[in-house]
């Protein structure tokens, strides 16, 4: 099970979730979005990292190619120095080995045209696939499973309609799950410009309302298309908790508006969070938390709306550049990333995952720690970063 990756003690005294201990680097055989289809122009290759692997994606009349950003020849990036020849093709901008874009296929090398590993050796290719306007990428072996058992219910449905922002954060992508499937965490965003500025009913924290195992659903069969994730059922299974005590004295910052969100927030394997409804009723927030590397994740995040038309296509536009993007996916998600990274030292040699001390409200990680460990299509090693 252990790879090396991390301390053989630490995997011995975690029950039953070590494998997600392990997983700095993520998980194979899954797909992951790594940027926006806008982001990747007609001939204009994007550099990307997932998983520690280095990725180059192109668009050649229209469809998108992903390959491996690193020379057979020496290993250096392609991405160093980009050099197209011919639209189907890069060359490297050391010693012109060049590769063809749909297969990787060392098709020529400029400075010696006549050598015998021309036709003979290919660059590795990754499945690529763009949906909702969104780059997803498999990493894995083999044939890909279909692109819906990693996306969460809702976000392919034909009338879904997604805008989104994606950033790197510089923590592990474990931590960004963490903080956004955490129920007790929103007591960080008591301050924030969206809870004010749309009236939101945001509590300090939702405490569970019986017995703290009752307060999420596992999803581990194929109940919902294939999918494996953990409801946390915040609307129905959770007291909200708008004034809490210090010594006896009242404690009132949540705010009491009238919008009701948030009725339930599910994490999905390899990584992706739904808020439902969020930030606003008839919307989803979609959010995903996408291994770059040991230290760093791309935040990959969209808010959806069903859309009937182009009229409300129009509209959702609107307020997604004049409101949710500048208050939710800014304001309010902005304090996730810090907070996220204030976690990075107690975890990064691994102890924290033995020396944290969980509460009632965190069994639903738990649950997700399990889930994962579980459910993922394999452990992503430093063996296949080199390979
Ligand atoms: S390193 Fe790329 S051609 Fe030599
Ligand atoms: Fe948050």
């Amino acid at each position: 099970m252990a790879t090396g990756l991390v301390n053989e003690e630490v995997l011995k005294r975690v029950k039953g979730w070590a494998p997600y201990v392990d997983a700095k680097l993520g998980f194979r055989n899954h797909w992951y979005p790594v940027a926006f289809g806008s982001d990747i122009p007609e001939g204009e290759p994007l550099q990307a990292k997932l998983c520690g692997e280095p990725l180059l994606i192109n668009r050649v009349d229209g469809v998108l190619y992903c390959i491996k950003d690193r020379c057979l020849h020496r290993g250096v990036p392609l991405s160093t120095k980009l050099d197209c020849k011919t639209k189907n093709t890069i060359t490297c901008w050391y010693h012109a080995w060049t590769y063809r874009w749909d297969d990787g296929s060392l098709c020529d090398i400029i400075t010696n045209p006549s050598s015998a590993l021309i036709g003979r050796q290919r660059l590795k290719t990754y499945p690529v696939q763009e949906a909702k306007g969104c780059v997803f990428v498999f990493l894995g072996d083999g044939d890909p499973p279909p692109l819906a058992h990693d996306t969460p219910p809702g976000f392919l449905d034909d009338d879904m309609v997604i805008r989104g922002k994606n950033r790197i954060i510089n923590s592990n992508w474990r931590l960004g799950v963490e903080n956004g499937f955490d129920p007790t965490h929103i007591y960080i965003h008591k301050d924030s410009i969206l809870v004010e500025g749309n009236d939101l009913a945001l509590p300090l924290g939702f405490a569970p309302a019986g017995r703290p195992e009752d307060s999420y659903r596992i999803i581990d069969t194929d109940a919902e298309g294939g999918r494996r994730g953990v409801y946390d059922l915040l609307g129905e299974a959770s007291v909200p908790v708008f004034e809490g005590y210090v010594e006896g004295q009242m404690v009132r910052e949540g705010h009491f508006g009238e919008t009701r969100v948030a009725n339930d927030i599910s994490i999905w394997l390899p990584g992706v969070l739904k808020v439902n409804p969020w930030p606003n009723p008839g919307l989803n927030q979609f959010e995903w938390y996408v291994p770059r590397e040991e230290n760093s994740h791309y935040y990959f995040q969209t808010i959806g709306k069903r859309c009937a038309n182009d009229e409300e296509t129009a509209g959702f536009n609107r307020d997604f550049d004049a409101k949710w993007l500048p208050m939710a996916l800014e304001g309010f998600n902005d304090d996730d990333v810090w907070a996220r990274e204030a976690m990075v030292d107690f975890y990064a040699d691994d102890w924290g995952w033995v020396k944290e001390m969980l509460f009632e409200p965190d069994m639903a990680i738990v649950a997700w720690r399990k889930l994962a460990s579980q459910h993922n299509r394999g452990l992503q090693t430093l063996a296949h970063v080199k390979a």
